[in-house]
Protein backbone atom coordinates (compact mmCIF):
# COMPACT_ATOMS: atom_id res chain seq x y z
CA UNK A 1 0.00 0.00 0.00
CA UNK A 2 1.64 3.53 -1.14
CA UNK A 3 1.83 5.65 2.01
CA UNK A 4 2.61 9.67 0.79
CA UNK A 5 5.20 11.01 3.45
CA UNK A 6 5.77 14.98 4.08
CA UNK A 7 8.95 14.81 2.45
CA UNK A 8 9.27 17.31 -0.49
CA UNK A 9 11.45 15.76 -3.85
CA UNK A 10 13.49 18.72 -3.45
CA UNK A 11 15.16 17.64 -0.73
CA UNK A 12 17.62 15.43 -2.74
CA UNK A 13 18.91 18.39 -4.17
CA UNK A 14 20.80 19.20 -1.53
CA UNK A 15 21.45 15.41 -0.76
CA UNK A 16 21.15 11.72 -1.97
CA UNK A 17 19.05 10.31 1.17
CA UNK A 18 16.88 10.53 4.18
CA UNK A 19 14.98 8.90 6.88
CA UNK A 20 11.40 8.89 7.56
CA UNK A 21 8.95 6.39 9.26
CA UNK A 22 6.55 4.72 7.85
CA UNK A 23 4.23 2.43 10.14
CA UNK A 24 6.57 2.78 13.09
CA UNK A 25 9.46 1.67 10.55
CA UNK A 26 12.33 4.07 9.68
CA UNK A 27 12.82 4.01 6.30
CA UNK A 28 16.05 5.40 4.62
CA UNK A 29 15.08 6.88 1.32
CA UNK A 30 17.83 7.20 -1.34
CA UNK A 31 18.18 9.12 -4.40
CA UNK A 32 20.83 7.12 -7.20
CA UNK A 33 20.74 8.15 -10.35
CA UNK A 34 16.94 8.88 -11.20
CA UNK A 35 15.88 6.68 -8.69
CA UNK A 36 14.44 6.12 -5.16
CA UNK A 37 15.04 3.24 -3.17
CA UNK A 38 14.15 2.94 0.07
CA UNK A 39 15.22 0.27 2.67
CA UNK A 40 14.85 -0.41 6.41
CA UNK A 41 17.17 1.64 8.49
CA UNK A 42 17.86 -1.07 10.97
CA UNK A 43 21.39 -2.91 10.91
CA UNK A 44 20.61 -6.57 10.45
CA UNK A 45 23.93 -7.05 12.68
CA UNK A 46 22.96 -5.47 15.86
CA UNK A 47 20.22 -3.37 15.31
CA UNK A 48 21.68 0.16 14.97
CA UNK A 49 20.45 2.58 13.00
CA UNK A 50 21.10 2.98 9.97
CA UNK A 51 22.10 7.14 9.03
CA UNK A 52 21.78 9.16 5.85
CA UNK A 53 25.58 8.99 5.48
CA UNK A 54 24.91 7.01 1.84
CA UNK A 55 27.54 6.68 -0.84
CA UNK A 56 25.86 6.10 -4.00
CA UNK A 57 23.55 2.86 -3.20
CA UNK A 58 25.82 1.91 -0.44
CA UNK A 59 24.02 3.01 3.15
CA UNK A 60 27.18 2.17 6.18
CA UNK A 61 26.42 0.82 9.53
CA UNK A 62 27.92 3.68 11.69
CA UNK A 63 28.25 1.17 14.50
CA UNK A 64 30.53 -1.97 12.79
CA UNK A 65 30.71 -0.34 9.18
CA UNK A 66 28.47 -3.20 7.29
CA UNK A 67 27.55 -1.92 4.41
CA UNK A 68 24.63 -2.03 2.34
CA UNK A 69 23.30 -1.98 -0.89
CA UNK A 70 19.84 -0.06 -0.84
CA UNK A 71 18.65 -1.37 -4.13
CA UNK A 72 18.65 -5.17 -2.76
CA UNK A 73 18.64 -5.10 0.74
CA UNK A 74 21.89 -7.22 0.18
CA UNK A 75 24.56 -6.66 3.45
CA UNK A 76 27.82 -6.23 0.64
CA UNK A 77 30.50 -6.08 3.37
CA UNK A 78 30.20 -7.75 6.77
CA UNK A 79 30.65 -5.93 10.05
CA UNK A 80 33.86 -5.23 11.04
CA UNK A 81 34.42 -6.37 14.53
CA UNK A 82 37.47 -7.80 16.35
CA UNK A 83 38.78 -10.89 14.74
CA UNK A 84 40.05 -12.49 18.45
CA UNK A 85 36.43 -11.44 19.81
CA UNK A 86 34.14 -14.45 19.15
CA UNK A 87 30.64 -12.35 18.00
CA UNK A 88 27.40 -14.03 17.99
CA UNK A 89 26.09 -11.43 15.01
CA UNK A 90 29.30 -11.45 12.93
CA UNK A 91 27.47 -14.29 10.36
CA UNK A 92 23.83 -12.26 10.22
CA UNK A 93 23.65 -11.81 6.61
CA UNK A 94 20.09 -11.21 5.53
CA UNK A 95 18.43 -8.63 3.44
CA UNK A 96 17.20 -6.09 4.59
CA UNK A 97 13.48 -4.98 3.88
CA UNK A 98 13.30 -2.68 0.59
CA UNK A 99 10.43 -0.41 -0.68
CA UNK A 100 9.27 1.23 -3.73
CA UNK A 101 9.39 5.23 -3.89
CA UNK A 102 7.84 7.06 -5.91
CA UNK A 103 7.05 10.94 -6.49
CA UNK A 104 3.64 12.71 -6.79
CA UNK A 105 2.64 14.75 -9.04
CA UNK A 106 3.20 17.45 -6.34
CA UNK A 107 6.74 16.61 -5.19
CA UNK A 108 5.93 14.47 -1.99
CA UNK A 109 7.28 10.83 -1.84
CA UNK A 110 5.21 8.12 -1.48
CA UNK A 111 6.63 4.42 -0.11
CA UNK A 112 4.79 1.38 -0.95
CA UNK A 113 5.03 -0.32 2.33
S1 LIG B 1 25.22 -2.97 14.21
FE1 LIG B 1 25.52 -2.45 12.14
S2 LIG B 1 27.44 -3.25 11.68
FE2 LIG B 1 27.14 -3.78 13.73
Amino acid sequence: MWKRVSILVKVFERRNSVITWVDNKPILVVKYGDNYYGMLAICAHMGCALLTDTNGYVATCPAHLAKYDVRTGEMIEKPQVRPDVKCEYADVKAPLPTYKVRVTQDGFLEIDV
